[in-house]
């Protein structure tokens, strides 16, 4: 190690945790205060600056940095004290670079409390009430020491004693979520009388808790997590990825569950591939983590109306990471712990592996679910569900597959089937558009910026959407496809049901092309157009719209005169002359830019 490496390691060198090892500080302001170790003293003179990273005794005159307290208070030579350092820092060599973890001391903590909890629960005599509990859900020894499952002790300060008898800084402690500071001052432990679920990270750190009540007691929440700290973030970890990532990566999948319960019934049942997170929908982040060990996702929630809901959105987000998504529908509402309860581990296997389904199949037996068809509304609103679903599916094949099923399922035939499907679609698309949007799938795709400006007006209100709606709807075809999409996501379909625009229900409806260009009006116009809204600007972007719309209908007459019926040169030179009226107009607008 050379010079400059060491007065790195021992700038980066946290003083106070490394003198509280020695010496009982107290915090005084910014400083903190204790006796000196270098020399007797009743009344403390001995100060350590977190500013200056040192130590200074005014009884002794003794000071300095971290390398030079350890030389001193061990007692030993400058070479020798630089080992100490490093062994204090955990330090790792990064190249020839010497890195310090400036969480180290949190990773520390966590994994102190994690096996204190755990040999609680093992070994206290106190605990018997929690293993009884856990037996009960089928939760052995064997799998309370896979997941180093622990217990925290009814009472109000052990963990915080156990971590200061360990001189562990209660600062530091409370910033790991554990302790926390009441009105008289004293610190007390945040998790009571809780079965404590470690959370780690995919190199087996401990990073927070999801802790179980296991007490009947109706005032308190059955789970409580971890809040968010430095090194825990609700968002980003997912329960079980430690063991369950080798398996992962072995059989090239993953299952996503709503809870740990759910994740132990799945590892008894050989299913060591499953994760989930904390009571919270799975985000973006969580997604990423899983997106470096495998695209194959198998989602598995509870078979709830809240865990169908959920899948819905969690099917939209793995399809925005380009996953290959599938689902297990559980029978009757059940979570995969209340089937194994009830089935048993192989029954709940054989049940999984023969029904993992793709997305379509998932999103078509959930729309015939539990319905009592007898009642009118409710045959209307699962042929709603069912026919846009299968209009969605872009194969006649795939098409022709559902609606016979569907009409097994309804017991007519399928002519009527088809016949109310028909019927249904040319509600929402204008039959006059249909056949055009065809051409315009060809065209290579350039979107106006006109129509970017309508339909961030129609988003600002459903009144304002519906009138210009009204005025546009028969100029559409001058929309680029995704724009039309989107247009008719948001015109036809959203403000059909909702009367105000909320984000969050908007993207979870539409598809994924609509999506894109939804995030495209986003990143590109919101934020050039700070103006709340302009009358001028909206007639414009109508007008131009208009003219387009006109060109190309003259453009079609002309076309039709050309070529009787040949229909590829026909659509080519469409879209040549599409294109070419696009790059003039994108010429156009770049100029006034
Ligand atoms: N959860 C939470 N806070 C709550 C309830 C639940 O953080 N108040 C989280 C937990 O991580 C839990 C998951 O959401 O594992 C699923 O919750 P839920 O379905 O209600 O619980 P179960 O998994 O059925 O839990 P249990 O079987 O233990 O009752
Ligand atoms: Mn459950």
């Amino acid at each position: 190690m050379n010079q400059d490496e060491i007065n790195s390691l021992n700038e980066q060198t946290d003083i106070v945790s490394l003198v509280s090892k020695y010496v009982k500080l107290e915090k005084q302001g910014k400083n903190y205060k204790g006796l000196c170790p270098f020399h007797h003293e009743k009344t403390p003179s001995f100060i350590v600056s977190t500013e200056k990273n040192m130590f200074n005794c005014f009884g002794c005159h003794k000071a300095g940095g971290p390398l030079k307290f350890i030389q001193e208070i061990e007692n030993v030579d400058y070479q020798e004290a630089v080992k100490l350092l490093c062994d204090f820092n955990g330090v790792k060599y990064v190249g020839t670079k010497i890195k310090v973890d400036p969480n180290l001391k949190y990773y520390q903590i966590m994994e102190t409390s994690k096996d204190f909890y755990n040999r609680f629960l093992l070994d206290d005599k106190s605990s018997i009430n929690a293993l009884e509990y856990l037996k009960s859900r089928g939760i052995t020894e064997e799998i309370i020491k896979d997941f180093e499952i622990g217990l925290s002790p009814n009472s109000y300060d052990v963990l915080y004693k156990v971590l200061t008898d360990m001189k562990y800084l209660e600062l530091d402690m409370a910033d790991c979520g554990l302790v926390d500071s009441g009105d008289n001052g004293k610190y007390h432990d945040l998790f009571v009388n809780r079965i404590m679920f470690p959370i780690k990270d995919e190199k087996n750190n401990t990073l927070g808790f999801s802790a179980r009540i296991y007490v009947k007691d109706p005032n308190q929440p059955k789970y409580i997590n971890s809040r968010d700290t430095k090194i825990f973030r609700k968002n980003q970890v997912l329960f079980n990825i430690n063991n369950a990532k080798p398996e992962i990566i072995r059989k090239n999948r993953i299952i996503i569950h709503e809870g740990q319960m759910d994740i132990i019934a799945s590892y008894k049942s050989g299913l060591k591939e499953a994760v989930c997170t904390l009571g919270t929908a799975i985000g973006e982040n969580q997604i990423k983590i899983i997106s470096k060990l495998t695209k194959n996702v198998i989602i598995c929630y509870d078979g709830d109306k809240a865990g169908i809901d959920s899948s819905k959105k969690a099917i939209n987000l793995f399809k925005r990471f380009g996953f290959n998504i599938h689902l297990v529908l559980l029978p009757n509402g059940m979570d995969p712990d209340e089937f194994v309860m009830r089935y048993g581990e192989d029954k709940y296997l054989e049940y999984f592996e023969s029904h993992i389904i793709d997305e379509v199949d998932y999103l078509y037996n959930v729309a015939i679910l539990n319905n009592n068809l007898d009642d009118k509304n409710v045959l209307n609103k699962v042929k709603l569900d069912v026919f846009s679903l299968i209009a969605s599916l872009g194969s006649k094949i795939e098409e022709e597959k559902y609606l016979k099923r569907f009409s097994e399922y309804l017991n007519s035939s399928l002519d009527a089937v088809v016949e109310d499907y028909n019927k249904s679609r040319n509600i929402n698309i204008n039959i006059e558009i249909k056949p055009q949007i065809k051409k315009l799938n060809k065209v290579k795709k350039y979107n106006s910026e006109c129509e970017l400006r309508l339909i961030y007006y129609a988003i600002k209100s459903r009144d304002e959407a519906l009138r210009i709606d009204n005025e546009i709807r028969n100029d559409l075809i001058a929309f680029s496809q995704e724009s039309l999409q989107l247009w008719v996501s948001l015109v036809n379909t959203y403000y059909e049901e909702y009367l105000i625009f909320d984000e969050e229900k908007f993207v979870n409806m539409i598809s994924e092309e609509a999506f894109n260009q939804y995030k495209l009006l986003n990143d590109v116009l919101r934020k050039s157009l700070n103006q709340d809204y302009n009358e001028e600007d909206l007639r414009a972007c109508i007008n131009k719209i208009k003219d387009i719309r006109e060109d190309i209908k003259n453009r079609n007459l002309h076309e039709n005169n050309l070529n009787s019926n040949d229909e590829t040169i026909k659509s080519r030179n469409v879209d040549e002359m599409f294109r070419n009226r696009r790059n003039k107009e994108k010429r156009k607008f770049e100029e006034e830019k």
